[in-house]
């Protein structure tokens, strides 16, 4: 089976990059190599410190335009050999030539079943928030490919969770981190196993796929 390297980017408390990397401690050709973020106070970050994994803190921000920022992140991925990237709670745009580099290589983990409650804003605990505020009973997990446009690249995976009455946007919060806590890593080995060969193919998981 061929090996694999890839790199997640993380802005939060890292709960889904630390079960990456569990997984990935566990597989032996996919490697995590490294974490990217934007916040270098972030639970994520932290966790790599503690625990001896690679990380770049990149911050559009700290350099002098945004081409010299898209350089160096891209420099970063390719000195990594980096083959694919997992977004895991990233909080920033991924450039466009970053998205054109790794075409159909960067996976998204978003807490609704999209299209619903994605796009801009809808990050954290808002997304939670809106699904209760809405009075849809069902909610979820969506796994996808990432494109120019937040949220909407093609859909691998879904998988629904229950929105009770009495729900806060916290307890459903939880319960769908503990689904994406149990499926990021198994859609991430389908992939892998298929060595990612499916662009232009339209590819989709099925739930119990991943049993
Ligand atoms: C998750 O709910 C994920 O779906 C979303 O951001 C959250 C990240 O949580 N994209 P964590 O930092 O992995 O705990």
């Amino acid at each position: 089976m061929i090996d694999l390297n890839f790199c997640v980017f993380a802005s939060g408390s890292g709960s889904n990059f630390i079960e990456l990397d569990k997984f990935s401690k566990k597989q032996s050709n996919i490697d995590l190599k490294l974490l990217i973020s934007n916040n270098p106070n972030c639970g994520a970050v932290e966790y790599a410190s503690l625990n001896e994994i690679k990380f770049k803190i990149l911050d559009s921000n700290k350099f002098l335009n945004y081409n010299e920022y898209v350089e160096e992140l891209l420099k970063c991925l390719i000195q990594n050999n980096i083959d694919f990237i997992a977004l895991a709670g990233y909080l920033k745009k991924i450039p466009n030539q970053v998205i054109a580099k790794f075409n159909r290589r960067i996976l998204n983990i978003h807490p609704s079943l999209l299209p619903k409650f994605g796009g801009k804003g809808f990050y954290g605990m808002n997304v939670h928030k809106a699904v209760i505020d809405s009075k849809d009973k069902v909610s979820g997990v969506t796994i996808h490919f990432v494109d120019k446009n937040y949220d909407e690249g093609p859909i691998i995976f879904q998988e629904e969770v229950k929105v009770f009455e009495m729900d806060t946007p916290q307890k459903l919060s939880l319960r769908i981190l503990n689904i994406e806590h149990r499926v990021y890593k198994k859609v991430i080995k389908i992939l892998v196993e298929n060595n990612f060969n499916i662009i232009n193919k339209k590819i989709k998981i099925e739930r119990d796929e991943i049993d």
